[in-house]
């Protein structure tokens, strides 16, 4: 519904009749621009689109303010393009030794639930490294439900943000039981990563090791980690789910992807020196985030009134921005509704509005871990590729669901065939 009003408006401001207070879609580039750069300081990431995902990640690198920069000073480090790349190693070997355990399913023939098996995936990989190694496969297969479940639950706030909570909802109640189950995984982690503080820059390490002694640490730790967590595996699992429906929808991507493995991987291990060769392969994951950007909606609310573009936005006002409706906008992509790579051939991207495409945000808030999922993500698809031909059984067609992320709401439902030398 957004983007069709973004797109019948022709990227206009357009104001919704929701609520109490004033509530804008800001879609053209432009304006996406001044509020996540140009007066990001006056568009804060607070009100009743927050509220509810308040009672999961508390005060945190995801807040506004003082409390989110005193968290993304200290995480930042972590996140450069040069740090990231020193754990290319122990990623992709990590990468390797997960994605060899999918043999099962090919040598059984059984299909499996991509959604439930990229989290997963994601989970022993991506937030194994970031994680340094303190988040047990156990505690991970634990943490990954519960997300899920507050994900799927939230749904009903987002879309009634001003209903007071003295009102219950569906879904209030599995919400707070999903925080319960998420608390009592991590809250044990950060107790053991303060008694037993270790000099290793990982998430855990650098945030014991900033926080410690300041009064209140086990709650600080605890927000960043959960939010850190559900920023991280949420988006990066959603994302590689869509990738399967998205393949088996167009033969010829999914074929010039397969054969750009089969040429820069052969059959493997996947490493990290071939990461600046799977070129298509980048450019497929562009477009995917493209049509199906995990972080769907980036609520904001105007703290002083503004004038954008001859509009006057009150104080108070909700600004809504969401890539979904951006990246279909007609004056900015030709056939916004094709599955096209190409889109994001060298030279493209330079060619377009910067914040034409933002499936990352862009300014002061943009996404920390962006480097990390442009090295883990390659990495998982090549690795998969080089063993398997991933087969969709059933199913389709898949709508985005809105959720804590955008979802497929159907099942993703995979097979995998082995690979015969020459027969790809
Ligand atoms: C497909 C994968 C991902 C997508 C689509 C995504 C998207 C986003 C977006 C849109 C924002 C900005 C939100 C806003 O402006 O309100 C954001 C922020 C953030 N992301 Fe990601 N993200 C992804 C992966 C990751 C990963 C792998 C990590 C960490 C390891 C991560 C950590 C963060 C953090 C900490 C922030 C908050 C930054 C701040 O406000 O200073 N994200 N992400």
């Amino acid at each position: 519904m957004l983007a069709e009003l973004g797109r019948q408006a022709s990227g206009e401001i357009v104001r919704l009749p929701a609520g109490p207070s004033p509530v804008y879609l800001f879609s053209h580039p432009d304006d996406v621009q001044h509020v996540l750069r140009g007066n990001w300081e006056n568009y804060r990431r607070q009100g009743m689109f927050w509220r509810p995902l308040q009672r999961l990640l508390g005060e945190s690198v995801l807040n506004d303010g003082a409390v989110w920069q005193s968290s993304r000073d200290i995480l930042q480090p972590l996140f450069t393009a040069r740090y990231v790349t020193t754990l290319a190693g122990e990623m992709a070997a990590t990468v390797d030794e997960r994605i060899g355990e999918l043999e099962g399913y090919a040598e059984s023939g059984h299909s499996f639930d991509a959604g439930e098996e990229m989290a997963d995936i994601v989970n022993e990989t991506v937030i194994k490294v970031l994680f340094g190694g303190r988040l047990s496969r156990e505690a991970g297969r634990r943490l990954s439900p519960a997300y899920d479940r507050a994900a799927r639950s939230i749904a009903f706030r987002l879309f009634m943000p001003f209903m007071p909570y003295s009102v219950r909802l569906p879904g209030d109640r599995a919400f707070m039981d999903a925080v319960e189950a998420i608390d009592d995984v991590v809250l044990p982690m950060v107790r053991g990563a303060l008694a037993h503080p270790r000099p290793g820059r990982d998430v855990f390490s650098v945030l014991c090791q900033a926080r410690q002694g300041q009064g209140n640490e086990e709650r600080q730790i605890r927000d960043d980690v959960v939010s850190v967590y559900g920023a991280a595996a949420e988006s990066t699992a959603t994302t590689l789910t869509w990738l399967w429906p998205l393949l088996d929808a167009h033969p010829q991507v999914a074929a010039r992807l397969s054969a750009e493995v089969e040429h820069v991987v052969g059959t493997g291990p996947v490493l990290p020196s071939h990461l600046p060769e799977l070129r298509y392969t980048k450019m497929v994951l562009q477009e995917l985030m493209r049509v199906r950007p995990a972080g769907w909606l980036f609520p904001r609310v105007a703290e002083r009134e503004d004038l954008v573009r001859g509009v006057p936005i009150e104080a108070g006002a909700q600004v809504l921005i969401t890539p979904y409706a951006t990246h279909r906008l007609d004056e900015f992509w030709d056939r916004p509704e094709d599955f096209d790579p190409e889109r994001f051939s060298p030279g493209e991207q330079e060619r377009r509005h910067r914040y034409a495409y933002f499936p990352f945000g862009g300014g002061p808030h943009q996404c920390l871990g962006r480097h990390l999922f442009h090295m883990a993500a390659p990495l998982i698809v090549a690795a998969i590729l080089s063993r398997f031909r991933p087969v969709l059984r059933g199913g389709g067609p898949f709508t985005p669901a809105p959720a804590g992320s955008l979802r497929p709401r159907e099942k993703v439902e995979l097979g995998l065939l082995p690979i015969r030398r020459g027969e790809r």
